[in-house]
């Protein structure tokens, strides 16, 4: 029997919780949306600018968990990603998820 579809069209799996640090904001992220877009369903502005994996003003660091790039050349190096750094706006979760990105915001907040 197969498993019954899901409606938000996620891959089995997802959606993965995300917490942003140094803040300990959370959200879920599911396995169709970039990280960039699902932060920003949860009232969680990160910085961007190109939201295409070019510019690298997303840049953060991934503490703990595994992304896939929704784009075929994502702007990091092979060293940067070793050290575990990440471009949220191209970025989709694969497991739970740690970053930490002190420049996030509260899309509430003024500054
Ligand atoms: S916003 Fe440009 S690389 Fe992410």
């Amino acid at each position: 029997m197969n498993a019954p579809a899901r409606q938000d069209g996620a891959a089995p799996g997802g959606p993965f919780q995300v917490r942003i640090e140094p803040h300990g904001w959370c959200f879920e992220a599911g396995s169709r949306q970039s990280l960039f877009e699902a932060a920003r369903q949860a009232g969680i502005r990160l910085p961007t600018l190109c939201r295409n994996g070019t510019c690298r003003t997303c840049i953060a660091l991934l503490r703990e968990g595994r992304v896939r790039y929704r784009v075929e050349w994502p702007g990091v190096s092979a060293d940067e990603r070793e050290q575990g750094y990440i471009l949220p706006c191209v970025a989709v979760a694969e497991s739970a998820l740690i970053i930490e990105l002190p420049e996030a915001r509260r899309w509430d907040d003024p500054y």
